[in-house]
């Protein structure tokens, strides 16, 4: 089972700390997105956190289901309104199995990246086909990885440097891994919080989905469908089992 980097004092302060991830300009357009995919068929969110995307989501009339390492985030989406009527099964969604098939399995806010593994990112892709219906599908939000930015040589790079707050991602080249660094101010006290990922390429997650018999539907740079280019920075993909 993989370390849960979210426990007690993550899952406490996640909203609070993601607020702006909360609007409703940023959380509508993705939910759109995904209830359109659903259509009359169920959902199955991957790292479903504190609900932040299923709980709106359910609230639009698609049953929802979650898979999440964390019980102290699962928790959280418990004691929210309505939090209790979406079943969520604890355990890691690269391998975990859930009752019930679905119309779609998605994954956003770069939660691919917290498998840290080439073969645990393949297994995910393994395991979301095995839930899908057919012509069922999965749709990923992630970053596109921002090698262009860090010069040559150098393995780390500052992405935020405000009064209360210092972040850092370094990097592993081989293995494609990264740590965030996050150094934050509290009660005049710096608290250092460090989460290690594996960045992946959109053609490598398109390989992954081809080995779990799926193929590329979609890829858009945003939930708004605008184009994906080659300066796009993140996008959302989805692939369909046939
Ligand atoms: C960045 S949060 C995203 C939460 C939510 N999807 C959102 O958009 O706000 C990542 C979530 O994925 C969960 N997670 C990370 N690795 C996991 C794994 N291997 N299996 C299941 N859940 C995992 C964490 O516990 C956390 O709740």
């Amino acid at each position: 089972m993989p370390e849960d980097h979210f426990g007690e004092d993550v899952a406490g302060r996640y909203d609070e700390w993601v607020a702006d991830l909360f609007e409703p300009d940023v959380v509508q357009p993705a939910v759109d997105f995904l209830a359109g995919l659903a259509g009359d068929g169920a959902a199955l969110e991957l790292g479903i956190g504190t609900g932040r995307i299923a709980l709106p989501l359910a609230q639009r009339g698609v049953h929802v289901h979650g898979i999440d390492l964390s019980p102290a985030m699962a928790a959280r989406l418990r004691a929210k309104p309505g939090g209790d009527t979406i079943p969520v099964t604890i355990g890691d969604y690269a391998t975990m199995r859930t009752q019930g098939t679905f119309a779609l399995a998605y994954l956003v806010f770069n939660t691919i990246n917290n498998l840290t593994t080439q073969d645990e990112q393949v297994a995910c892709f393994r395991n979301v086909a095995a839930h899908l219906e057919p012509g069922g599908c999965f749709v990923i939000e992630v970053g596109v990885p921002q090698l262009q930015r860090l010069p040559p040589g150098e393995t780390v790079r500052p992405f935020d440097v405000s009064p209360e707050h210092l972040g850092f991602d370094e990097y592993e080249l081989v293995g494609q891994g990264l740590i965030s660094h996050h150094f934050t101010l509290v009660d005049g006290a710096w608290e250092r919080l460090s989460m290690p990922f594996r960045y992946v390429w959109p053609a490598e997650l398109d390989l992954m989905a081809r080995l779990a018999g799926m193929t590329l539907r979609e890829r858009w740079s945003g939930w708004n469908r605008e184009p994906f280019t080659s300066e796009s920075r993140s996008h959302v993909s989805v692939w369909q089992r046939p």
